[in-house]
């Protein structure tokens, strides 16, 4: 079974790359899928979020990396998956997700939604945690892959680089 795995990365977080890991054990392939959303600005292209994840998931057998439009339940549809991949990290995750798995199943009944849990240690971890720190000087080398803690600082702060670059 291939699973769906839809999001925003803006940028991709060692929690997302914990699900990912986590999801290639579960399913025969995980595709990370980067909305293209035309109502928020992000910190990174689609273009550069997909180099991105590639970069980090390389090591993974089964991960494909793409980007899509519109409904994530059309692009299921589209790769011809039945399985939504999402992580839920507290509480408050909860009721967004639940609402969204049924908003989906309204919309394709044969799509299920499979949540993780997230692994404890990044439980309060987000990309929007990740640019906030990193905005206000600090260092985010245990939050993100490598070379996304780079791309960040370049992007956000230049100016304010932590001491360990
Ligand atoms: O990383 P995010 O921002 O929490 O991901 C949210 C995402 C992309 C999974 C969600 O916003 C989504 O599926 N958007 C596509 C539009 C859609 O299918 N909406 C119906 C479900 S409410």
């Amino acid at each position: 079974m291939i699973a769906i795995y839809p999001g925003s990365f803006d940028p991709i977080t060692l929690g997302h790359l914990d699900i990912i890991q986590r999801g290639c054990r579960l399913f025969g392939g995980v595709v990370v899928a980067v909305l293209r959303n035309p109502h928020k600005t992000p910190m990174f292209t689609v273009e550069e979020r997909v180099a991105q994840i590639q970069k980090a998931t390389q090591h993974l057998s089964g991960v494909e990396v793409d980007s899509f439009d519109g409904l994530t339940v059309s692009y299921t549809r589209l790769r011809q998956a039945n399985a939504i991949l999402r992580g839920l990290r507290v509480l408050s995750d909860f009721e967004m997700e639940l609402q969204m798995a049924h908003t989906n199943k309204t919309l394709a009944e044969e799509v299920e939604t499979i949540f993780l849990a997230t692994s404890n240690e990044y439980s309060f971890l987000s990309s929007s945690v990740v640019k906030e720190i990193a905005r206000f000087g600090g260092s985010i080398d245990h939050l993100v892959p490598a070379p996304v803690a780079l791309d960040v600082y370049h992007r956000c702060c230049a100016k304010t680089l932590p001491d360990s670059i």
